[in-house]
């Protein structure tokens, strides 16, 4: 049999899982700009996951080779290709996950907000399709700005009245992995046993690292969160200028976004013990939606950790209430877009 461990998820050695030809479970993901920068590594990561059995990819173009590429792994899952919007209802009927990278990414000098013109109304209308045939999905969105294009996704739903908000995720696992190396990189600590919770939103101040909440239990100096917490906000635009104007993080994106989809087949599976960060319809603060650790059971988020957000350092109190204005003007941007008329 083939075997070999899957870590992508930081789980303890003896959860590790271990790969077999046969399914361990039979999930149904689709990638909703499959044929992207992002979307083929990530269809590649997914098909190596033994807990899915349906791999059905999208894109307006050039998704039928990524899927005869990825259909000749001897891994589980089925892979079927479908290209545009006459073909978006079928790729989408029965899927039990739905992880959305399309539209455009950001070339040197741009914000995330930037993308909102285009990305707002790609979001919108591959949400609306999610509406007509999977509303029970978890929906996982990549596409930027994350900060408007979940709520977008919100008012949609809503307008279809399916909006279940415990199934709704804006993915920040991107910043979770940076935070998890950077800090392990500058505390000699080995890579697994690194957590930092990262909170507010996904786009420059409004990326929080709770440095004071890294596991194992560490100590910073002033400094040293201050340089961490920038390189964190700005890691990002670190990738956009070393590509020099051919794009943004793709690689370490998909391993973050096939991380949280293997999160949330566990969940879906009835694991007990997930946790992730992501930016959801949240309570912890007065804004709508908010990105903290939470709990993923069958049903999507079961709880949020509202502990992560007490006991803060003052530098992260200061900087929890300096990022809101921006968060709640992004997720306001988008509530007004998805409800203005056509
Ligand atoms: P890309 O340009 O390489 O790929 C995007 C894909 O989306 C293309 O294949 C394109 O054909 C497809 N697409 C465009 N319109 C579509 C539509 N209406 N329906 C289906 N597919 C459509 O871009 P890349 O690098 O893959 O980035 C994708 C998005 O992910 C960008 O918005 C980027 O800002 C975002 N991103 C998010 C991160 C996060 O942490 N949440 C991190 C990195 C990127």
């Amino acid at each position: 049999a083939l075997q070999g461990t899957f870590p992508l998820r930081a789980v303890k050695q003896k959860e590790a899982f271990q790969y077999k030809l046969q399914p361990q479970a039979s999930y149904k993901v689709a990638v909703l700009g499959a044929a992207g920068g992002i979307g083929q590594p990530l269809a590649l990561l997914i098909k190596m996951s033994p807990l899915v059995s349906a791999l059905h990819l999208y894109d307006i173009a050039n998704v039928k080779g990524v899927a005869a590429d990825l259909s000749h792994c001897n891994t589980p899952s089925q892979v079927l290709d479908f290209t545009g919007p006459a073909e978006l209802a079928n790729c989408l009927k029965g899927m039990d996950v739905v992880v959305i990278p399309a539209g455009v990414p950001r070339k040197p000098g741009m914000t995330r907000d930037d993308l909102f013109n285009i990305n707002a109304g790609i979001v919108k209308s591959l949400i609306e399709a999610v509406a007509d045939n999977c509303p029970d999905a978890f929906i996982h969105i990549i596409s930027n700005p994350v900060n408007s294009t979940v709520p977008i996704a919100a008012e949609v739903l809503k307008q279809k009245g399916v909006y279940d908000p415990k199934k709704l995720f804006g993915v920040t696992t991107l910043d979770v992995v940076r935070a998890n190396t950077f800090v392990a990189q500058k505390k000699n600590l080995k890579l697994i046993d690194v957590d930092v919770p990262v909170v507010g939103g996904h786009a420059g101040l409004t990326i929080l690292p709770l440095l004071s909440k890294t596991k194992p239990a560490v100590s910073f100096t002033d400094e040293e969160i201050e340089q961490l917490t920038v390189r964190i906000q700005n890691a990002g635009t670190e990738v956009v200028e070393a590509k020099a104007g051919t794009g943004s993080a793709t690689l370490s994106m998909a391993y973050a976004a096939a991380r949280f989809v293997e999160s949330s087949l566990h969940a879906l599976d009835g694991d007990a013990d997930v946790y992730e960060c992501s930016f959801v319809q949240s309570d912890l603060t007065e804004l709508p939606f908010f990105a903290s650790r939470v709990k993923l059971g069958r049903k999507g988020v079961e709880a949020f950790i509202s502990s992560d957000l007490q006991g803060l350092t003052e530098y992260e109190e200061k900087a929890v209430e300096a990022l809101k204005a921006e968060l709640k003007a992004s997720i306001e941007k988008g509530i007004a877009f998805a409800n203005k008329q056509p």
